[in-house]
């Protein structure tokens, strides 16, 4: 017996009901989400973003499954992205291992358990990793013009040889196949919820 994969609006609905408030206090409130934002907004926003990348990016791997790992490759692109860009912007940067303030931080611990224990959690982060570039693209159509020549390349998708749109779709449909029971369900929305959570102090939110 077949059955049909979920419609995207039927995997994204609970995630998106669960994170819906923390994503509007992001977009509402993020110096880099005004239309005057300058290049000095864009770099305190990678730089402030680059150790919760790196540690969602841990917790994608932590389970070892080969979708998650392929998200955590795609996700090592875009912080390769915001490295050259910081590097263009002459911007301070962390180093590979990060500041003292990152090293005490036990965000990166936590969320890496917990995706080991439960992979429908790591869907979960993926989502909301996933999803930002969404929010980068739009933020680049809005910024770039005025902007350039500094090309943004965090904001701009990797791996998308279809177009942002196949990619998001083709990761919605995994992440649908990855949710099949309401238990992965709630991990996931935990996950998500996780995702924004952690992100949000680091901009002081
Ligand atoms: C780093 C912080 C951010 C994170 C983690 C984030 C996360 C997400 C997620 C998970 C989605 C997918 C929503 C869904 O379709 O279910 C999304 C979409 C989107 N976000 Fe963000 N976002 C962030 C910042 C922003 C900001 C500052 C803006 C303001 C310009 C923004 C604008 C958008 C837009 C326009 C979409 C696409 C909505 C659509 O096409 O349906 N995001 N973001």
């Amino acid at each position: 017996m077949t059955t049909n994969p979920p419609a995207i609006a039927d995997v994204l609905r609970p995630l998106r009901a669960a994170t819906q408030a923390l994503h509007e206090a992001l977009d509402s409130q993020l110096p880099i989400a005004r239309a005057d934002a300058s290049l000095a907004d864009y770099a305190a926003h990678l730089r402030a973003l680059r150790p919760w990348l790196q540690a969602v990016r841990a917790a994608l791997a932590a389970p070892g499954v080969p979708g998650l790992d392929r998200l955590a490759r795609r996700t090592d692109r875009r912080l390769a992205a915001l490295a050259l860009d910081l590097d263009d912007l002459g911007a301070p940067s962390a180093g590979a291992h990060g500041t003292a303030r990152e090293s005490v931080d036990a965000m990166p611990a936590a969320l890496s358990e917990e995706a080991a224990r439960d992979p429908a959690f790591a869907w979960g982060l993926a989502y909301v990793v996933e999803g930002s570039q969404l929010g980068g693209m739009a933020m680049h159509k809005r910024l770039a013009p005025r902007l350039a020549p500094h090309p943004m390349r965090y904001f701009q998708p990797v791996d998308a040889p279809c177009g942002p749109a196949a990619q998001w779709k083709d990761f919605v449909a995994q992440l649908g196949a990855a949710l099949a029971d309401p238990a992965a369900e709630e991990s996931a929305r935990r996950g998500a919820t996780a995702g924004f959570r952690s992100l949000m102090p680091r901009f002081g939110l």
